[in-house]
């Protein structure tokens, strides 16, 4: 299949910057549509940690990169990190990076606003990353934001920034209670933007169906979970984007029938960071037990992650929501040593049980998770290459996860490094 779409099933994190580091092998093109920075997807070759959060995660392997129309560009962030991908030799060629003329810039004032209004809903915050990636897609939707394309256009771009620096300051001051951001601060620092990323905007759309008609393999990176999917997700505790499948149509502007094979990405166990329901969360020794094995800090911004069994409710939700053809479960390993490991497989609400995640916000409140045990293993597993090298109980537990989700599994992770891994089918290949 040329197009292959690697999406999270879950709550985020899931492990998404691994599997397209090494899927990215196989690609001749990786693409981001939609989010923003609030993304942090971690790539560990031999000793070397990388994380980005704007640049797609192809970039290790040397391959074109694109920013598609539906992500939110912080230029900021996305300068430092291509300069530090730059001074490791990553990015040598201007050409390697791609931004779309159709992607809206993260301002100054977007952040402010992210960071005061959470400020301002205290216990009610959402425990957004402060990055001002709701604010910029709100603009967006209200018809009021600023792309790449007015960024570039010398004769209107200072006056369009002055008019929204002006409203969004008085929304700041009046509404908020927030700091004015002063615009010539503002001009002259996207003036130099301007200068710094001019060289990488395209209209990627017309980029990617040049690849795609071509027959090059392009390789889409989901940023969040299919659980923060604002339509979709535990709303109103996600993120403001579409994070499913169907939004790399919109997001990259390529038509829905060139998505060929979608990989769903999920962690044998799962996690969360920032507030809103959690059914299998566990508040006892065993979440503390997999926050620490499982190192679960958020790449963004450092805060521990909350952690909780595997939940077939939601990673079925996935499979429906994005049309997963396959699996990537990562973090089998962090698994090692529970005599016995538990996986939801569906949820009491009210007495009734049921199968699907309910909408309403009482309601998913209410849900209780219903378990099924399955034993555990004592092995480590980061040195196992194939299934036949996982404990049986491993491999046990690697079944039911496809059985309760009726998705098979393509890769297998048990480390954080490229080469722990057990990749089973390569997608690119089906
Ligand atoms: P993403 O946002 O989906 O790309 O995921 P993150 O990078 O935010 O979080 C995943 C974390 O798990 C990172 O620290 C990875 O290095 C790490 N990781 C990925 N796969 C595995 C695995 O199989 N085992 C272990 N122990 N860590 C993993
Ligand atoms: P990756 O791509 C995990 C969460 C935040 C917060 C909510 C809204 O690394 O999987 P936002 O700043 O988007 O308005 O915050 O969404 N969130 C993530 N959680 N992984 C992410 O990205 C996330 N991006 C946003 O913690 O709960
Ligand atoms: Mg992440």
């Amino acid at each position: 299949m040329p197009a292959v779409a690697v999406i999270g099933a879950q709550w985020g994190d899931e492990g998404k910057g691994k599997v397209v580091d090494i899927l990215a092998e196989h690609a001749d093109v990786v693409v981001r549509f939609q989010g923003g920075n609030n993304a942090g997807h971690t790539l560990v070759v031999g000793d070397e940690t990388t994380i980005v959060h704007l640049i797609p995660s192809g970039v290790l392997q040397g391959k074109p990169c694109v920013i598609g129309n539906g992500v939110v560009v912080d230029p900021w962030v996305l300068i430092e990190e291509r300069d530090a991908l730059r001074a490791r030799g990553f990015l040598a060629d201007d050409d390697q990076l791609k931004i779309s003329d159709r992607a809206h810039l993260i301002l100054p004032y977007h952040r402010a606003i992210d960071v005061a209004r959470e400020t301002m809903r205290g216990g009610a915050a959402i425990g957004t990353t402060g990055r001002g990636i709701g604010p910029t897609y709100e603009d967006k939707m209200a018809r009021d934001g600023i792309r790449f394309a007015d960024l570039l256009d010398e004769q209107t771009f200072p006056d369009m920034l002055r008019d929204a620096v002006e409203r969004k300051n008085r929304y700041l001051t009046e509404l908020l209670g927030g700091t004015a951001i002063p615009f010539d601060n503002v001009l002259d620092d996207c003036l130099r933007v301007r200068d710094a990323l001019a060289v990488h905007v395209i209209d990627s759309s017309v980029f990617l169906d040049k690849a795609l008609a071509s027959g090059r393999r392009v390789l889409f990176e989901g940023g969040q979970g299919t659980m923060l999917d604002v339509d979709h997700g535990t709303y109103p505790f996600v993120t403001s984007s579409n994070t499913v499948s169907g939004a790399i149509s919109t997001g990259a502007g390529v038509a829905p029938d060139r998505i060929g094979t979608v990989v769903g990405m999920c962690k044998a166990y799962t996690t969360r960071v920032g507030a809103g329901p959690f059914p299998t969360e566990l508040l006892d020794e065993d979440g503390a037990r997999l926050q620490k094995d499982g190192s679960e800090f958020g790449a963004t911004t450092g805060r521990p992650r909350r952690c909780g069994w595997f939940d077939a409710v939601v990673v079925r939700q996935a499979a429906r929501l994005n049309g997963l053809h396959g699996l990537a479960v990562t973090k089998l390993d962090v698994l090692t040593g529970f005599e016995k490991i538990r996986v939801c497989t569906a949820y009491e609400l009210d007495g009734k049980r049921i199968d699907s995640f309910p909408a309403g916000r009482a309601a998913v409140e209410r849900v209780r998770p219903v378990y099924e045990e399955l034993p555990g293993w004592s092995e480590q597993l980061d040195r196992a290459r194939s299934l036949d090298d996982l404990p049986k109980n491993a491999r046990r537990y690697v079944q039911a996860l496809e059985d309760l989700t009726g998705v098979p599994s393509f890769l297998v992770s048990v480390g954080a490094r490229r080469r722990e891994t057990i990749l089973l089918r390569n997608p690119f290949a089906s």
